[in-house]
């Protein structure tokens, strides 16, 4: 490690392949032996060698990881800025330090064009208003689907199939949503389900949630890839507020250990293993956007035998760690090294949630990662009625050690209260989440919860249930669940904000 500041001079010396240096958060760092191993491939490094990367590096990874990767003798310390150039703009030209980037600027402009928060009736209005507020490559990985994004337009449409049998006189004057999750008080029977790299979205990234949720006492999962760190999202949580960890298997299992310790150590209450993604999915809104990105003609720095893939996109560049040889052996290594309570996330048939309860595991979430892995896979709503039937004919289910939760696809109260009626302890919401910090920030959650709550106070009185234990399973008619060609009334609001997969087109003439 070097003992004096680096200059910006030197810094900028070491711009290519045969030796790149790059600023992050106002320490430089020698990564010329680490740009083969970048899981996001060496280009995109190379686009900030020399300068400063602070503002890309922020977006996709939590703040300490640069130096979980690096030995110590490649953190070279700290860099000399000039008095009026701040640490993230010194890839541009040295402005003066009030000066906004064009990004700020535009940022800005569009947050002044926002309806007002009032306006925000639904959870689809959010998902409206962020469409035009995320960047091109936020959105792309955000919204992006697995293949032709059947399951993902499924996961909402099945919702559409199930319809209500509601009870009438009864005295609904007082009507309670609060429930438990995992032992946990939670206010309503949904929890903000895991989702990857938050500050894509706004700067605060996923500690908007924690905030948001914290005010309406809603439980957070928080998730292995998130922007923010681990740390800074329980620090962000007010005294007793409870958050879960989803979890994504390192090969590495001491790595595994660490952060699972280290959770538990925190408070995590609930441990999601994630067991859905030997390998992510093909998300082609997201691949589409990373090849444009990376075909703009932008002086990449390198000379050949770059081995970065255009076409993996966001989700595949963060997620090359993941341990494809997991498998039922490894639970016993889980229960070994922690005492929360485990629950599988991505179960999609019966046989692997009998098998889960028989492993006597806390619970499973009916997932299938928000349509982005297996295409073709059915939504968590469907799988839960044959799944609550098998549990019930082997006496597994009702059992209070283990709960079902599934996710994906909802937008309503109306759809929570399907899920609770045909058995489900809780539903994960995630999109829309992040569409309501991406457009209106901690408020947005905030307002995001209070809709829910507003929509639950209303369908609990008009089906005539008071509590959530009131919401049994005749108050339902979901006997076209399964049937995938019934006809469903088309969802305007849905498909509005819903957009197409575009084809590959010719070029624009040179
Ligand atoms: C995704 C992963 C990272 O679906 O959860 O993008």
């Amino acid at each position: 490690m070097s003992s004096s500041p680096i200059t910006l001079e030197e810094l900028s010396k070491h711009a290519t392949k045969e030796s790149c240096w790059i600023v992050v958060h106002g320490k430089t760092y020698d990564v010329t032996d680490f740009l083969d191993e970048h899981p996001g491939g060496s280009k995109i490094i190379l686009r900030y060698a020399g300068k400063d990367a602070t503002e890309a590096y922020s977006e996709v990874h939590p703040p300490n990881i640069v130096t979980e990767h690096l030995t110590p003798a490649q953190q070279l310390g700290p860099i000399t800025l000039p008095a009026s150039t701040s640490s993230s703009s010194l890839a541009a030209a040295p402005a003066p330090p009030a000066e906004l980037s064009p990004e700020q600027l535009d940022r800005l402009v569009l947050l002044s064009r926002r309806p007002p928060i009032d306006n925000i009736l639904s959870l689809h209005d959010f998902e409206a208003v962020a469409t035009e507020m995320l960047s091109r490559s936020a959105y792309a990985y955000y919204a992006s689907a697995a293949d032709d994004e059947i399951t993902m337009r499924e996961n909402h449409l099945a919702y559409a199939r199930v319809f209500f049998r509601p009870r009438i006189l009864i005295d609904v004057s007082t009507v309670d949503f609060s429930t438990t999750i995992l032992g946990q008080p939670s206010s309503l029977p949904i929890y903000i389900t895991a989702t990857a790299l938050g500050k894509l979205g706004h700067p605060d990234g996923e500690l908007n949630l924690t905030r948001g949720a914290g005010k309406h006492g809603v439980i957070q999962m928080i998730p292995t890839l998130a922007s923010c760190s681990f740390d800074e999202m329980i620090d962000a949580a007010l005294e007793g507020q409870t958050q879960f960890l989803q979890l994504y298997v390192n090969k590495d299992r001491e790595k595994t250990k660490s952060i699972v310790q280290h959770a538990e150590k925190r408070g995590i209450k609930g441990l999601f293993i994630t067991v859905d993604a030997p390998q992510l999915g093909r998300r082609e809104k997201d691949m589409r956007q990373k090849f444009d990105d990376t075909t703009d003609g932008s002086a990449v720095q390198t000379k050949g035998g770059d081995k970065v893939e255009k076409n993996q996109g966001a989700a595949r560049a963060i997620s090359s760690f993941i341990d494809p040889g997991l498998s039922w052996k490894d639970l016993d290594f889980f229960k070994s090294i922690t005492n929360m309570p485990i629950v599988l996330k991505g179960v999609q048939c019966w046989e692997d949630a009998v098998l889960a309860a028989e492993a006597g595991v806390a619970g499973v979430v009916l997932s299938n990662h928000g349509g982005r892995q297996l295409d073709g896979s059915r939504s968590g709503l469907e799988v839960l009625v044959e799944v609550v039937r098998e549990l019930k004919a082997r006496k597994l289910f009702p059992n209070p050690k283990f709960e079902i939760y599934i996710d994906g696809g909802v937008r309503r109260a109306t759809d929570v209260i399907k899920a609770v009626a045909l058995g489900a302890t809780a539903v994960g919401i995630g999109r829309p989440f992040i569409y309501a910090y991406s457009s209106y920030g901690q408020e947005g959650v905030e307002h995001a919860c209070q809709i829910l709550k507003d929509e639950f106070t209303m369908n609990m009185r008009l089906i005539g249930a008071r509590t959530i234990k009131e919401i049994v399973p005749a108050m339902v008619d979901a006997s076209a669940l399964s049937h995938h060609s019934a006809s469903v009334p088309s969802d305007r609001l849905f498909e509005a904000n819903y957009a197409s997969l575009e084809p590959t087109r010719l070029r624009a003439k040179l």
